[in-house]
């Protein structure tokens, strides 16, 4: 198996334990039991709530290669300061990493978060949503721990705190709301290297996800967006007013997948045509880099691929190990324009009572150009990493697109978009 630089936060699995014992204590540590849960967090309950129809949007900053992350500014705290955080809508909890004091904490860019004394109780309706399906066991009732494994391997461990966050909205008020965040004091790295980053922006279909809060205050309605350039950075959002419902290709998210933003299950089409790759179960991820498929689907993709490869162009570089699949030209690329003759569109059908929408990837969409100036397939084996049956759309095929989650609605859309300026008013409508 080669070397793959992965997301760091690729799809979450959430592990959450009942233990409640003090902040700091070392017999923490020496209790703690790890508890693995692999039913189904149900999706957020749907209150209609005052509605104001704020957004706030934040530029995104990093790229799928060479950078392999995004991050966002949040500020947090009183008074507050700048994180860093991993945006990812994989999973739910919102943490940093925290000086509780630490225990094991990665590298971060900014000095460690300093948590708030505003505990959340361990009967909280927000610790209970996270320990679901399970229960938390609160033997100190004042305290809710939680751990969160990710699929790299890397977890947090820590406590939840309440602190207040600094939003601006787009129609140009100041949110100042008190949230719940992980206090993260003791990290494992994953199998990818540790990001030098101070948290993970959580912006999952669950309760404790950032946006769920804020619609549960009456701030937004509980919708999460981005759009990632092609050409690096682009922007996230929360709350519906920065795009045109009317011009986004909405599809429902499955109901029997309610962990992830998953449209279901789609067929695969190279060219146009079918390829008898039916009934893959897809999840959108943007805390993954890459996008994965099925060994299955993989074999068959890449036998499609290399097939249509013009051999006198093209030819593999077994030398490049930035991917396990590069192609050499007779000059080194520059950019994915360069190539992207040579290569096919693909497209994914997801049918729901009898409607069919389809998410396209044009080579940009599954393509990098490596330092050392060969094409490289940004769609690896998820067999790899342990994925069984699901396939996952990352990054590298959500760049140039809308990609928008409507939790209320329980609506996936996408739209093509201009990701490379920001949207500033609510009159902000999507560019084509
Ligand atoms: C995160 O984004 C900021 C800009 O908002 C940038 O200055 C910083 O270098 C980025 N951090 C990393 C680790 O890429
Ligand atoms: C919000 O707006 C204020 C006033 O315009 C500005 O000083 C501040 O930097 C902004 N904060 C963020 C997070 O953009
Ligand atoms: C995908 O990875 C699995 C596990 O490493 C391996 O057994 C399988 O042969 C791979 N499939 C392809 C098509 O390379």
């Amino acid at each position: 198996m080669k070397r793959v630089k992965v997301g760091l936060w690729l799809w979450a699995l959430v592990l959450f334990m009942g233990l409640c014992t003090t902040i700091s204590s070392a017999a923490f540590l020496e209790n703690r039991h790890r508890r693995k849960s692999t039913h189904p967090v149900p999706g957020t309950s749907s209150f209609e709530l005052n509605r104001v129809g704020s957004s706030v949007v934040f530029p995104i900053h990093g790229n799928v290669y060479p950078i392999g992350f995004y991050n966002v500014t949040l500020n947090i705290g009183q008074p507050p300061k700048p994180y860093f955080l991993d945006p990812d809508t994989g999973s739910d909890l919102t943490w940093l990493q925290c000086d509780a004091p630490c225990v094991q904490c990665t590298e971060t860019p900014h000095p460690l978060y300093r948590p708030s004394n505003d505990l959340v109780g361990c009967r909280d309706p927000l610790c209970i949503a996270l320990h679901l399906p399970g229960t938390p066991k609160c033997d100190n009732p004042e305290q809710c721990d939680y751990e969160v494994e990710y699929a790299d391997g890397g977890s947090s461990l820590g406590v939840l705190v309440k602190d207040a966050f600094y939003f601006n909205s787009t129609k140009g008020d100041q949110l100042k709301p008190r949230l719940a965040l992980g206090c993260g004091y003791d990290q494992v790295p994953g199998s990818s290297h540790p990001l030098p980053l101070d948290g993970v922006l959580g912006l999952g279909r669950g309760k404790t996800s950032i946006v769920s809060q804020l619609h549960s205050q009456g701030l937004m309605r509980n919708v999460v967006g981005h759009c990632l350039s092609g050409r690096g950075g682009g922007f996230l959002f929360f709350g519906d007013n920065v795009y045109d419902s009317s011009r986004v290709d909405w599809t429902p998210m499955s109901s029997d997948y309610l962990k992830h933003y998953s449209p279901g299950s789609a067929e695969l089409r190279f060219d146009g045509k079918p390829t008898g790759l039916k009934n893959l179960l897809t999840v959108f991820d943007s805390g993954s880099s890459y996008t994965y498929l099925t060994s299955q689907a993989y074999q068959t993709l890449t036998f499609l691929i290399k097939r249509e490869l013009p051999r006198k162009v093209l030819r593999e570089a077994t030398d490049d190990q930035t991917l396990p699949l590069c192609w050499k030209g007779k000059r080194p690329f520059k950019r994915v324009s360069d190539v992207r003759k040579y290569f096919k569109p693909l497209a994914l059908d997801f049918t729901t009572g009898g409607k069919t929408k389809t998410y396209e990837l044009p080579p940009e969409a599954y393509l990098i150009v490596s330092s050392k100036g060969n094409v490289c397939l940004g769609i690896l084996n998820g067999s790899e990493i342990g994925l069984q049956n699901s396939n996952i759309i990352g990054d590298i095929s959500m760049q140039d697109k809308m990609v928008i989650y409507d939790n209320e609605k329980q609506m996936i859309g996408w739209a093509s978009a201009n990701c490379d300026k920001l949207p500033k008013t609510s009159s902000f409508s999507i560019g084509w």
